[in-house]
């Protein structure tokens, strides 16, 4: 079947499956704030030595990118950082007692929104209360967002003295038409400033988000963005596809849907767009994802190190996972939490002295089980049984595994080149939850 009539059969609604259970499946009903704390705690005892991973969601933006599918909030007003960073140091402590000490940070992310709306200040002030005196791990991974347009030499040297040594920058595309589109604005020499300006400091990892299948976008502006993308060499470059959810992001409605490139012509960005980076020597890895040789990614892919959670890929692996700030989500192992998602409701959960969950799961035995199985396809692109196959999943497996997209041998499902493109199907297969209720509205993007 060639890739036009592959891409035609496969291309459905999939999540990204950075959980399993996906967040619309989260069983909520059975769910309770004081259950997550249990789990944590008893979690925390087993792991505690590891460390832990921290993730903190600044939702700030000063103008709507109306392609954003993430939680933000649009303010040119800075008088909201301090209050913000209040509620976010209350709810680190809230946390602290908890696990009656303070946690040792293996890997802390700083997200958006755009975390480079506050100031270097304030991030100073908030990273150094949260370290406290313990300071972070001595080998910990330190990275955060950074919009080209608004990060200075302040805000990578501030985070570089804490440990900082990864950023990433949001580009998305440097088409001018593109970005009238999506109304996000940044030129290649501002971009290639600030990364030389960042590799000067000793940032260490550098990666540039770029999105295939965003209004207005053609194959020769797609070339010119990916040309002079590599021409800056990043370490890291994440080629997303665009995720279309106008029904949760309003800011999506800019634009008419006959603006987005679909189907066969999203699909032949997507392949271009892989050939330039791969001929320039970045490795596909995982899904969405490339990576030079040397960069810790491709070197974790390698030694079958990667891990994938809430924030996407990671060389780190820790089993607790905590997210501070509005709609962060956390991760125990054994059970998810997310936070209220809107600034007003976090605020008033923490100025109430109460964690701001608001939602969450508790995994169960077969979750466990399957969630090892779709993480091992994501970031290995196999994975194996040393019992029978359910034959649930082989029978979902079975147009694919027709189609050449996977193979089945002794207990080991692997993904094959060929299906790399749909790892997303592939995991779908695995997913019991989905199957046992089929949305009655779409709930995800297209796999492609
Ligand atoms: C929260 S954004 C932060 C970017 C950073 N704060 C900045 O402004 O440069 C993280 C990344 O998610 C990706 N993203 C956001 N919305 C998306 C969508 N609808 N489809 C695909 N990727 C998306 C973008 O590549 C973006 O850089």
């Amino acid at each position: 079947m060639s890739e036009e009539s592959l891409l035609r059969k496969y291309n459905v609604a999939a999540p990204r499956y950075t959980s399993y259970p996906t967040v619309p499946y989260w069983e909520n009903d059975d769910f309770t704030a004081g259950q997550w704390q249990g789990r944590l705690v008893a979690a925390y005892e087993q792991h505690k030595s590891e460390g832990i991973s921290l993730y903190i969601h600044l939702p700030f933006c000063e103008s709507l990118c109306t392609y954003c599918g993430c939680n933000t909030r649009i303010t040119k007003n800075h008088g909201v950082e301090l209050p913000y960073i209040d509620a976010l140091l209350k709810e680190w402590e809230m946390y602290c007692t908890l696990l009656g000490e303070r946690p040792k940070i293996k890997e802390i992310h700083l997200g958006g929104g755009t975390p480079t709306f506050f100031s270097a200040e304030n991030l100073k002030d908030l990273l150094q209360a949260i370290a406290g005196a313990a300071q972070f791990h001595e080998n910990a991974a330190c990275s955060f967002e950074g919009h080209p347009d608004n990060t200075t030499e302040a805000h990578l040297q501030v985070l570089y003295n804490l440990g900082f040594r990864r950023v990433s920058f949001g580009i998305q595309d440097f088409d001018p038409k593109v970005q009238f589109m999506i109304n996000r604005y940044q030129t290649p020499a501002q971009v290639q400033a600030i990364t030389k300006l960042a590799r000067k400091i000793g940032y260490q990892s550098i990666n540039f988000d770029l999105i295939y299948g965003l209004p207005g976008q053609n194959m020769k502006g797609l070339e010119e963005t990916i040309r002079e993308a590599i021409g800056i060499r990043p370490d890291r470059i994440a080629f997303y596809s665009y995720a279309h959810v106008p029904w949760v992001k309003a800011g999506q409605r800019h634009f008419t849907e006959s603006d987005i490139p679909q189907g066969d012509e999203k699909f032949a960005l997507y392949q271009r767009g892989r050939e330039m980076l791969v001929t320039a020597g970045y490795e596909e890895i995982g899904m969405d994802h490339f990576a030079l040789k040397t960069d810790n990614l491709y070197i974790a892919y390698t030694e079958n190190k990667l891990h994938r959670n809430f924030m996407g890929y990671t060389d780190q692996y820790t089993h607790i996972l905590l997210g501070l700030g509005v709609s962060s989500i956390s991760d125990c192992g054994t059970s998810f939490a997310q936070n209220a998602k809107t600034v007003e409701e976090y605020k008033k959960y923490i100025n109430d002295g109460l964690l701001a969950v608001q939602k969450g799961h508790l995994l169960t035995e077969e979750d466990l089980y399957i969630r090892k199985h779709i993480l091992n396809l994501m970031c290995q692109g196999n994975t194996y049984f040393d019992t029978e196959i359910p034959a649930a999943i082989t029978e979902r497996l079975q147009p694919m595994l027709n189609d050449g997209l996977l193979t089945i041998k002794d207990g080991e499902i692997k993904i094959q080149p060929k299906g790399r493109t749909f790892m997303r199907n592939v995991c779908m297969a695995f997913d019991n939850r989905l199957w046992q209720k089929q949305p009655q509205t779409q709930l995800f993007s297209a796999a492609i």
